[in-house]
C-alpha cells in the first residue's frame, strides 16, 4: 500500500503545481440531485481540471465556503422564485448583506443572475418584475460599495428571437421587446452582459433531417454564408452568438457584450431525442473546449473571444423532463467522466490519511487511474505530474 499512499499524497499536495495552463472556460454546477459529492470535493476536483469560472444557480453558503481562497470565480444566482422579493430595497440589501459580503474578502464573485430564462416563461408578473429587481439589486450593491467588481445580469433562453437566421437577420420577438428594451438600457448603462443560454442540441433534436449533425458539432463541413454579409459559420453556436449581437443592434445596442451562459450536448436521451448520444456530446463539448483554448470570436466578432459556461458539472438525477435533462453531465456524481472531453481530474476524497483504509486506499487509486486512461489522449493540457502516474503507478493499457 506504500505506493497507493505515496500516490494519494502526492495528488493531494500537487493541486498547485497542476492547475497550470487552464482553458479559460467556465462551468455550470447545478445541484438537482440527491448523490452528488461534497462541495469541498468538487472545489478539488474543479481545481485538478483547471477550471476557474463556475456559475451557480443560488448562493449556497456550502459551496461559497468550500471555495474560499480558492482562485474560483463564481456568478452566482438569484431563483425565479426569489426575483420578485428583491424588488424592495431592504429584501435585495439583505440577500447581499447575506449571501456575497461574508465571502467577498476571499472569494471572487464578480456576477449575479437575478432569475434564468424569466422572459421566454409565462408569468407575466414575474416578467414586469425582473427589470425593478435587477436594479433593486444593483442599487444594493452600489450602496455597500461592491457595483464595481459585481455585474448584475440576467439569463435568457435563445427563444426570446423571432428569427435566428441569418444570424444578420437576428431579431428579437415582438412581444418581449417592451422588457428587453430597457433591459439593454439598463445593461449598458451598468456595463453588464446580456446572457444567452444556448443549445444547438435543441434545433437538432427538433430536425434532424434538415440539419447538419457536422455543422451543430463543430466537425469539418463547408458552412454556411450569411448573403448579407458574406460571412460564413461553420458552426451553428457561432450563429446564434452573432444572431443576438444583430437583434441587440436592431434595438440601438450595439454596446452590451454577449456571453454564453449555458451551453452542453446530452450524452443520452429518450427515443425521440436523436442526437443525444455520448460519442456526440463528446464531440461537441471537446470541439467547443479546443475553440475556447483558441480564444476564437465569432465572424461578426472575431477580437472578441466568446465567453462560455458548459451546462453542466455533473449529471442531476432529480431535473424533471425528457431523459437527455439529467445527462448533460461531464461528470458522474462519483466523479468519474461521462466521456472523454480532453480534460484531466479526480475526485478527492476529503479523509485524514491515519483514517484511510486500504479499500478507500485501493478505490482512489482505481478512480484515479481510470480518469487517466480515459483522459491521457488529450494533448491540449500536458501537465507533468501526470507522466508521473503514466510510469509509475497505472499499468500500461496499449
Ligand atoms: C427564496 O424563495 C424560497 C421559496 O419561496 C424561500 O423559502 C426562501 O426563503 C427565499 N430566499 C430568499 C433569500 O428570499
Ligand atoms: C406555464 O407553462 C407551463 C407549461 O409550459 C405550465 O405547466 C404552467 O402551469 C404555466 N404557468 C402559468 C402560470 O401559466
Ligand atoms: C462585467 O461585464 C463586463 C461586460 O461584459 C465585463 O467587461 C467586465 O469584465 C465584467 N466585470 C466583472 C467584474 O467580471
Amino acid at each position: 500500500m506504500e505506493v497507493v499512499e505515496s500516490l494519494f499524497l502526492f495528488l493531494l499536495l500537487s493541486g498547485q503545481v497542476l492547475h497550470t495552463m487552464g482553458v479559460s472556460v467556465g462551468i455550470n454546477y447545478g445541484q438537482i440531485a440527491n448523490n452528488l459529492p461534497s462541495p469541498a470535493q468538487v472545489a478539488g476536483l474543479l481545481q485538478s481540471l483547471s477550471i476557474s469560472k463556475v456559475k451557480l444557480y443560488d448562493a449556497d453558503p456550502i459551496v461559497l465556503s468550500a471555495f474560499l481562497n480558492s482562485n474560483v470565480e463564481f456568478i452566482l444566482g438569484i431563483g425565479n422564485e426569489n426575483v420578485s422579493a428583491m424588488m424592495d430595497p431592504l429584501n435585495a440589501q439583505s440577500w447581499i448583506r447575506q449571501h456575497v459580503q461574508p465571502y467577498i474578502l476571499n472569494t471572487r464573485i464578480n456576477c449575479i443572475t437575478v432569475g434564468n430564462e424569466v422572459l421566454s416563461g409565462n408569468d407575466t408578473v414575474l416578467k414586469s418584475n425582473l427589470l425593478p429587481a435587477m436594479q433593486s439589486v444593483h442599487q444594493a450593491l452600489v450602496s455597500l460599495g461592491l457595483d464595481k467588481q459585481i455585474n448584475i445580469t440576467t439569463a435568457h433562453s435563445l427563444d426570446i428571437l423571432a428569427n435566428s437566421f441569418p444570424p444578420s437577420a437576428g431579431s428579437f420577438r415582438q412581444d418581449y421587446a417592451q422588457y428587453v428594451r430597457p433591459l439593454l438600457g439598463f445593461l449598458s448603462t451598468i456595463r453588464s452582459p446580456f446572457l444567452i443560454n444556448a443549445y444547438p442540441f435543441f434545433a437538432y433534436k427538433a430536425s434532424p433531417g434538415s440539419v447538419s449533425l457536422d455543422y451543430v458539432l463543430f466537425r469539418p463541413n463547408s458552412g454556411v454564408t450569411d448573403p448579407n454579409t458574406k460571412l460564413n459559420y461553420d458552426n451553428m453556436l457561432y450563429a446564434m452568438i452573432d444572431s443576438v449581437y444583430a437583434a441587440m443592434q436592431a434595438v440601438g445596442h450595439a454596446d452590451v457584450d454577449v456571453s454564453i451562459s449555458e451551453t452542453g450536448w446530452p450524452s443520452r436521451g429518450d427515443d425521440d431525442e436523436e442526437g443525444a448520444t455520448a460519442e456526440n456530446a463528446a464531440t461537441y463539448n471537446g470541439n467547443l473546449l479546443r475553440r475556447i483554448a483558441m480564444n476564437q470570436g465569432t465572424p461578426m466578432k472575431p477580437l472578441t473571444p466568446v465567453d462560455v459556461y458548459v451546462f453542466a458539472l455533473f449529471n442531476e438525477n432529480l431535473k424533471p423532463g425528457p431523459t437527455s435533462e439529467r445527462n448533460y453531465g461531464l461528470f458522474y456524481p462519483d466523479g468519474t467522466p461521462v466521456y472523454n472531453v480532453g480534460l484531466r481530474g479526480y475526485l478527492p476524497m476529503i479523509i485524514s490519511s491515519s483514517e484511510l483504509t486500504v479499500t478507500e486506499h485501493s478505490s482512489a487509486l482505481l478512480i484515479i487511474c481510470s480518469l487517466f486512461y480515459t483522459l491521457s489522449e488529450f494533448s491540449l493540457l500536458r501537465i507533468q505530474g501526470w507522466s508521473y502516474l503514466d510510469h509509475y503507478v497505472c499499468p500500461r493499457q496499449k
